[in-house]
């Protein structure tokens, strides 16, 4: 089983670092192999995804993968920035469909920002789209408007889009994660103002023709919003567009804790998948190793199960975590009063120990 392992920028490195680890621990068949992304491929080949790298990332099996970015690059031509480096290989490799469990667990009920009634057995999946929407679509660009209020003036636009074999797929992974689970799919849209998401609501509930054990809710992303802080625990799973899949998950992030907590696969139709954590590279913290490495591991365990067919090693790792939580290990952005602070490598090797 061949693992591209691509660390990235800023905390990227030192996180991936304890997942490596972790896997290394199983006694599983496992060919990792290791290239720059992001920034740190910029700085030695000029490009945020050499050839070099988007090959490794091909012939794997799957991709663990930290994460990219850094302020000092935000002066740079958009196509050089690191961020293009995510976006490449979710578009090369046709990786559409981006899991987002957002689970509390019980050691962690404390540590969210919500009481602790609201989130305690919390258990919800986003399911983002993630090669459409604003994020990809074209025409984009700068230009002298000709129209509009300030016709004249500088402006500057995107454009979203979705095709309908591309909401087919991606409701159709919905719907059938829903059936491994509560049986309860919520479409978040915003029909109520843009054309893009009435085709999509349309599109959805003609998928769901075929799931009749499945409910289907829709709602709007506002309304959305706020019921994920109202009454998380009523959701199961979430599908939603490229743009407000990644701003809910976010939110979602901090019902469980932090977002140092939150894994995420993105799988294309092959089963072939790139795991990483939610988060990004997280300048603030970097080099300090303090960052914390579960959602990191937690993604090597998505890695396990969905790509490399070893479910029962993925088990191991995430009961794993779970012993540490419950033995008081916390890094920084989970401490709370009576419970033992660490660092980065401490907690994975705590979770190597476990
Ligand atoms: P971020 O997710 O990197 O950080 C947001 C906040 O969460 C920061 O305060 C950070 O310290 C904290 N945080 C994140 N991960 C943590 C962890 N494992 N442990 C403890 N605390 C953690 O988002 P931000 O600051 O908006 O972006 C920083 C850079 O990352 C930017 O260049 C951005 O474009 C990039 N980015 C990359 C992503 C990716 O590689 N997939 C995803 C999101 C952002
Ligand atoms: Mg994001």
């Amino acid at each position: 089983m061949k693992i591209a392992v691509l660390p990235g920028d800023g905390i990227g490195t030192e996180i991936v670092a304890e997942a490596v680890k972790v896997l290394q621990v199983l006694d599983l068949p496992l060919e990792m192999e290791q290239a720059p992304v992001g920034g740190a491929a910029y700085e030695l080949h000029g490009h945020p995804l050499p050839d070099s790298t988007l090959n490794l990332a091909k012939a794997a099996d799957a991709i663990l993968f930290g994460a990219v970015g850094d302020w000092k690059y935000d002066k740079l031509d958009r196509p050089l920035r690191p961020e293009q480096a995510i976006l490449g290989l979710r578009k090369h490799l046709g990786l559409f469909a981006n899991f987002r469990p957002a689970i509390c667990y019980e050691q962690l009920v404390g540590a969210s920002s919500l009481k602790p009634e609201l989130v305690a057995g919390l258990d919800i999946l986003i399911i983002r789209e993630l090669t459409g929407d604003i994020y990809f679509g074209q025409p984009r660009g700068r230009r002298t408007a000709v129209d509009g209020l300030f016709p004249g003036a500088d402006e500057a636009f995107d454009t979203m889009r979705y095709s309908r074999p591309e909401i087919e797929r991606i409701a159709h992974v919905a719907f059938q994660a829903a059936r491994q689970r509560g049986r309860k799919v919520t479409s978040v849209d915003k029909a109520n103002v843009l054309e893009t998401f009435q085709f999509w609501k349309d599109v959805v509930t003609e998928v769901h023709a075929q799931y009749p054990d499945v409910e289907l809710q829709h709602m709007y992303v506002d309304n959305a919003a706020m019921q994920l802080v109202k009454s998380p625990k009523s959701f199961d799973v979430v599908v939603t567009g490229n743009m407000f899949g990644d701003i809910l998950s976010d939110e979602a992030s901090m019902l469980t804790g932090s977002i140092g907590m939150l894994p995420s696969a993105s799988l294309n139709d092959r089963k072939q998948g790139l795991y990483e954590p939610s988060h990004g590279s997280a300048p603030d913290i970097a080099g300090k190793g303090i960052a914390n490495p579960l959602a990191t591991i937690l993604s090597a365990a998505m890695m396990l199960r969905f790509s490399l067919q070893a479910p029962e090693a993925a088990d191991r790792i995430e009961s794993a975590v779970k012993s540490v939580l419950a033995a008081g290990y916390r890094t920084p952005d989970i401490w709370s009063e009576g419970t033992q602070k660490v660092g980065t490598r401490e907690m994975g090797d705590a979770v190597v120990a476990a």
